[in-house]
């Protein structure tokens, strides 16, 4: 059993600054869970205090059982791969692999290094490659090899510092799926860091968000795609990123720069005596009335379409919009925490392929208002979450979890005995 708790987990680095504010996370075991968030917001100092080669200022961390606060990093059993692989060039893959038994001298018999190195290379596909070198492998390979270094030593955990952020977009995804195979296959507890949230949406049993430092939410990536916590979640969690419109309360209605949308009496009681807000609506919750009749509650409007780009799966149309001042500084500053490339005054709707518009069109969408989220300008808090909604889908979640987990180690047994 390997659960990893961390409780209150706070770093202060020498010079003074703060870089994790009091973290609590429980992992269980067998879990594989994502620390996500924009560049500096603290993942790789978490990584570093779990695996034990930053000190932990305050707080406790818990491996299994034990609190392991002052434990050595070899003590604490974990392995530990890094962006750059940092694999010996003069070594064949083998001896690469078997790199880690060879340092506890004497423990392992040479037949045990090499069961041990051919099970890590069955694992990885690696059997065809384990007398060449590493310069000779490609970037995946390479990759692979780091990964069997972990394997071989039986780690209680697997941890990872962007493991993939070195190689190319295609071979990104391969390996992707690479990683989450092996994790299922060897039901180890993982920890992955990445800030990119393709990477946390697809591998992760439960994503974990920070921000600064501190962390935001905690939740299944479906949890965190419908119901985000905070603006920053919302904005961090999609791709391309949720549209942010200012929304301005007039009695029943909330108007936007695009549409008016009307106010259920559950939305009245949510925005309280705000009389402006911030409304979030995902880019694919919008068709084009064109292609997909508007049911009766939709809110539709026509707008002018700036550019579209055709993708293939989607079509993407970009149409301009004006703000409103008051929340203009908020959004701006949204963009910053999300390492955005400037203020979005655009709105950006993915339609359907098929649709016809086209660059400078004009074109009527709508897109169904129960659908949109609604934010607190000053807090970002998000009003229009749904505790109830949100707890179902992480149960949903864990649920499919364990038996895609117990459907792999039943696969493995059946190996194992064929
Ligand atoms: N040795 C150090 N001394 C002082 N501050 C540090 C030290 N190492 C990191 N920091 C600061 O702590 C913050 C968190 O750094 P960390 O490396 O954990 O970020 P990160 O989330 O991994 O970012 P990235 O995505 O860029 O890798 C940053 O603001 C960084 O400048
Ligand atoms: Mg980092």
């Amino acid at each position: 059993m390997t659960a990893i708790t961390l409780k209150d987990i706070v770093k202060r680095y020498g010079d003074g600054f703060l870089a994790v504010k009091g973290v609590s996370l429980d992992i269980a075991d067998g879990e594989f869970v994502i620390l996500v968030g924009p560049s500096g917001c603290g993942k790789s100092t978490l990584l570093r205090m779990i695996v034990g080669l930053e000190d932990i200022t305050s707080g406790e961390l818990r491996i299994g059982d034990e609190v392991v606060n002052d434990k050595a990093p070899r003590d604490r059993h974990l392995a530990m791969v890094f962006q750059n692989y940092a694999l010996y060039p003069h070594l064949t893959v083998f001896e690469n692999i078997a790199f880690p038994l060879r340092l506890q001298k004497g423990k392992f018999s040479e037949q045990e290094v090499r069961d041990k190195v051919e099970f890590a290379a069955k694992t990885l596909e690696l059997q065809d490659h384990l007398q060449r070198k590493p310069a000779n492998l490609s970037g995946g390979q390479r990759q692979r090899v780091a990964m069997g270094r972990a394997i071989v030593r039986e780690a209680n955990a697997f941890l990872f510092d962007e493991p993939l952020s070195n190689l190319d977009a295609k071979l990104r995804g391969q390996m992707r799926t690479e990683i989450a195979r092996m994790q299922r296959r060897l039901g180890t507890t993982t920890v992955y860091v990445t800030h990119d949230q393709t990477e946390a949406m697809t591998l992760g049993d439960r994503v974990a968000v920070l921000r600064k430092g501190e962390l935001q939410q905690v939740a299944s990536p479906r949890g965190l795609y419908e119901q985000p916590v905070n603006l920053f979640v919302a904005g961090f969690i999609g791709s391309p990123p949720m549209n942010f419109l200012p929304g301005v309360v007039e009695g029943s209605t909330l108007k936007t720069p695009i549409v008016d949308i009307p106010v259920s009496s559950d939305l009245a009681s949510r925005l309280g005596s705000r009389s402006l807000v911030i409304v979030g609506v995902r880019p694919e919750y919008f068709e084009d009335a064109s292609l997909v009749k508007a049911p009766k509650d939709s809110a539709q409007f026509d707008v002018n379409v700036d550019v579209t780009e055709w993708l293939g799966s989607d079509l993407y149309a970009y149409i301009p919009f004006e703000t409103n001042p008051d929340v203009a500084g908020k959004l701006e500053e949204l963009d910053r925490d999300l390492d955005g490339e400037g203020m979005r005054t655009q709105l950006v709707v993915a339609l359907n392929a098929e649709s016809r518009v086209r660059d400078g069109d004009s074109a009527s969408l709508w897109f169904d208002p129960s659908k949109a989220m609604v934010f607190d300008p000053e807090s970002g808090e998000n009003l229009t979450f749904d505790e109830t909604q949100a707890r179902e889908i992480d149960a949903q979640n864990e649920k499919d979890r364990k038996a895609s987990l117990e459907r792999a180690q039943a696969r493995e047994r059946s190996r194992a005995a064929g």
